[in-house]
């Protein structure tokens, strides 16, 4: 708890010049951030200042504006390799995001090795972009997918999965924050299983990486996962994780300059790690601003991030629960700094409107996790994410603005 008396959010508020805004002439109280969270002004300017005075394209020139942006660019990456914990630089490839990251690997890991009769293991609280590019591979190559269902508290049925777990099975993938529930997945215990009959694990870290520490080598994660826009970095930019010993067997994902060690019509030699995975000019300036960003990540320290989202977690439950009519999707004993809700007598999209008008942004829909809605006979839910510089004070006028939602539709 000491973390938590220490936590300055007031000065973390300050570096996030946004949070200043007024809505309708409403404070901005800003709780989607399980969409995209907002960025502090060390990343603004990280990337302001090598527009203004580094910039030119990396790994190409010898002159000094590219020498200096191409430091910038492979400084991020030693920077997300610490934030991360991976053994090697080299084992951090940049994408444009979590969806890319997992395509990456549905591609290029799983395509080439699946055959009719394989099986690929997923969960039932999966996001479309862990479903879909499972789907594609599957119908490419004749593989089936499984589903790991999950319990009306939002857990995994880990005896079910321990019964999908198979010869089969050529890879596991799985959320490791669920966007629409909040609920923490036991990715140790499912990894420790796989492992136990050789097959890989993915682990999908959108949401947890901006959330808990997060250390792929003590998680023994195969694949991790996860997006810039979501750990107060730049959007169009995430990273791929995969261990050294697999990502040097897999084919490139896409052909071009820079993951090429040289090119013939007779035949093309690939680069090495990490740029065989990094064909065409990178997203630079998105990049260096992620390096900045896990900077300022660390330097709050996502160990006291991680309680003061839960401190503001089980205030908001509490509050929320006191609510009559209002019915929360998602009640795992280990969760994450989200809620999602319903409200007996407004749809979900009239609570994100009337929330808006009070100043409150929060995300309404389905999530991109269409199978959770239809698993708990919703078409949507009202979803409440919070982020290291929400305060309680805020929650409270969540609270306000809901219980006025329902005095108005009643
Ligand atoms: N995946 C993001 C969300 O949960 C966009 O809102």
């Amino acid at each position: 708890m000491s973390n938590v008396a220490q936590y300055d959010v007031v000065s973390i508020r300050n570096d996030f010049p946004i949070l200043e805004r007024s809505i309708h002439g409403k404070p901005l109280v800003y709780l989607d951030n399980g969409a995209s969270v907002q960025r502090p002004v060390q990343v603004i300017r990280a990337i302001e200042q090598l527009y203004q005075e580094n910039y030119a394209n990396v790994h190409r020139g010898v002159h000094t504006l590219s020498q200096e942006s191409t430091r910038l660019f492979d400084d991020a990456r030693v920077k997300v390799r610490g934030f991360i914990h991976a053994a090697c630089v080299h084992e951090v490839i940049f994408t444009s995001g979590t969806t890319e990251s997992i395509n990456l690997v549905a591609q290029s890991y799983a395509r080439p090795r699946l055959q009719k009769g394989d099986e690929i293991l997923i969960t039932h609280m999966e996001h479309h972009s862990n479903i879909v590019p499972w789907q594609i591979v599957c119908e490419q190559t004749g593989a089936q997918l499984k589903v790991v269902p999950i319990s009306d508290k939002g857990e995994l049925e880990m005896d079910r999965f321990a019964e999908l777990l198979s010869e089969k099975t050529k890879l596991v993938s799985v959320v490791h924050i669920s966007n629409a529930l909040g609920t923490v997945n036991p990715v140790k215990q499912i990894i420790d299983a796989a492992h136990a009959i050789g097959v890989p694990v993915l682990v999908d870290g959108a949401q947890a990486a901006p959330h808990i520490p997060v250390d792929v080598q003590k998680l023994d994660a195969d694949f991790y996962a996860f997006s810039g826009h979501k750990v107060y970095g730049p959007t169009g930019v995430g990273v791929l994780y995969g261990k050294e010993a697999l990502l040097k067997e897999m084919p490139p994902y896409q052909g071009g300059g820079d993951m090429i060690l040289s090119v013939s019509f007779e035949g093309t030699t690939y680069n090495q790690l990490p740029y065989k995975f990094e064909a065409g000019t990178p997203n630079i300036a998105g990049v260096i601003g992620l390096g900045a960003a896990v900077d300022y990540v660390q330097k709050i320290g996502l160990g006291a991030i991680a309680a003061h989202e839960h401190g503001l977690l089980e205030y908001a439950t509490a509050k929320l629960r006191q609510i009559n009519g209002l019915r929360i999707i998602g009640e795992a004993d280990q969760k994450a700094g989200l809620i999602s809700f319903v409200l007996d007598a407004v749809h979900p999209h009239d609570i994100g409107t009337m929330l808006d008008a009070e100043g409150v942004a929060i995300r309404a829909g389905h999530h991109c996790a269409q199978p959770i809605m239809e698993r708990y006979g919703v078409p949507a839910t009202a979803r409440a994410s919070f982020a290291m510089y929400n305060t309680f004070q805020e929650i409270d006028v969540l609270a306000e603005a809901i219980q006025k939602t329902i005095k108005m539709f009643a």
